[in-house]
């Protein structure tokens, strides 16, 4: 029997809830088709921080680059100031491990009602390729106040370290900005996967940029856009600005198959996607690093309001979890947790209350993994 050590970060909020329906569901997935998985779990989040102030420290991140994929519920938490633990825990992992796809399906299961009127199943499955290393969330920003100022700031990525030196001299009584950055090199990778992805789909890519406005870095993304482009004839393509496409997703999803954008752009529409796919509770995420260690997500957050109190829905984490466990080569059982979401889904018996229904999130794990067992 094949086996997996996991290691798994509950995190905050309904995070350990609806990990723990994920972990039910793989495990039952590993009886069906031969695999063991051992979960190795970590505290970091919220209680582990105000405990210890340890977000995610280079001990850890060396401890997890010895596995292949990691298993995350969400991070965040009301006692701390917005944006610590994302930048210290989700962005840290992120940029760590140089995962710098973003994959989130964008797909209406069978069963699932869609905000989106007159459109069904057919008309919503595409992919977003997100880039996820680069753009405005390298992290490159301040403020400066009236006079002159310095400032620097250094990434320092597996392709590349850059250095900003600021001189800033300004008359107003202060500024903030924020710099966005990506590389030939960083856009040429994702841009790549994207197009193998869409050989193996129904080979349509869509490119998201605003290279209208912000044309020396959105101008860039096309540049190297068309240069992969070259390799791939068979594929067709277009461009769309990021309001454009936020349109097109309402208005006609059926035009798209598989859709790569920038980090901040991709963003912003994947929770459009999320909401035309039926909600939150039921959009997964991978950050990818096809020759490193993965992380699989739910992209809603830690929803603090409901935490403990067995509620929400947690397909999005199980669908996460199909998703690693294909990234393992286990691409049968990923293919039938997925049916066995989309049978409790048509069967509409047990669904928890943002798709109308009454049960619990343990309830849902329990009907998927009895599901699986049974096909
Ligand atoms: C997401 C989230 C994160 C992001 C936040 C929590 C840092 O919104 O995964 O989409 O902006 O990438
Ligand atoms: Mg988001």
């Amino acid at each position: 029997m094949t086996q997996y050590k996991i290691p798994v970060i509950p995190g905050d909020g309904i995070g350990p809830e609806i990990i723990a329906e994920g972990r039910k569901v793989l495990d039952a997935a590993g009886e069906v088709y031969g695999f063991d998985a051992e979960w190795v779990e970590y505290p970091h989040g919220a209680e582990h921080y105000l405990e210890t102030g340890e977000l995610l420290s280079e001990d850890t991140l060396k401890e997890l680059s010895g596995y292949d994929a990691i298993y995350l519920g969400s991070i965040g938490d009301p006692r701390i100031p917005p944006g610590v633990l994302e930048q210290g825990i989700l962005l840290t992992a992120r940029f760590y491990f140089d995962q710098y796809i973003n994959l989130r399906p964008v797909k209406l299961l069978k069963g699932v009602n869609t905000p989106l009127k007159d459109k069904g199943p057919d008309d919503i499955d595409f992919v977003v390729v997100r880039e996820n290393t680069e753009d405005l969330y390298i992290g490159v920003g301040g403020r400066a106040s009236a006079g002159r100022s310095k400032g620097t700031a250094e990434i320092v990525r597996n392709l590349y370290h850059v250095k900003f030196d600021l001189d800033i001299e300004t008359d107003s009584s202060e500024i903030a900005y924020q710099i966005g950055l990506i590389s030939r090199s960083g856009t040429e990778r994702v841009i790549r996967y994207a197009f193998e992805l869409a050989m193996g789909r129904g080979k349509e890519l869509a490119s998201v940029d605003k290279a209208n406005v912000m044309a020396d870095i959105y101008g860039f993304w096309r540049e190297v856009f068309t240069s992969v482009a070259d390799d791939y004839p068979d594929v067709k393509t277009d461009f769309n600005f990021v309001d454009a496409i936020c349109m097109w997703f309402v208005k006609n999803p059926e035009w798209f198959d598989v859709v790569v954008t920038p980090n901040m752009f991709g963003d912003i529409i994947t929770d459009l996607g999320a909401m035309i796919q039926g909600g939150l509770g039921l959009a997964p995420g991978g950050n990818i690093n096809p020759d490193g260690v993965s992380m699989f997500e739910p992209i809603h957050g830690s929803a603090p309001k409901h935490r403990g109190l067995n509620k929400v829905n947690p397909i999005a984490t199980i669908w996460a979890g199909a998703m690693l466990i294909e990234e393992l080569g286990e691409r049968d059982a990923a293919n039938a947790i997925l049916g066995a979401i989309e049978e409790n889904l048509a069967d509409g018996k047990v669904l928890t209350y943002d798709l109308g229904g009454h049960s619990s999130t343990s309830d849902v794990g329990d009907d998927i993994a009895r599901r699986l067992r049974h096909s």
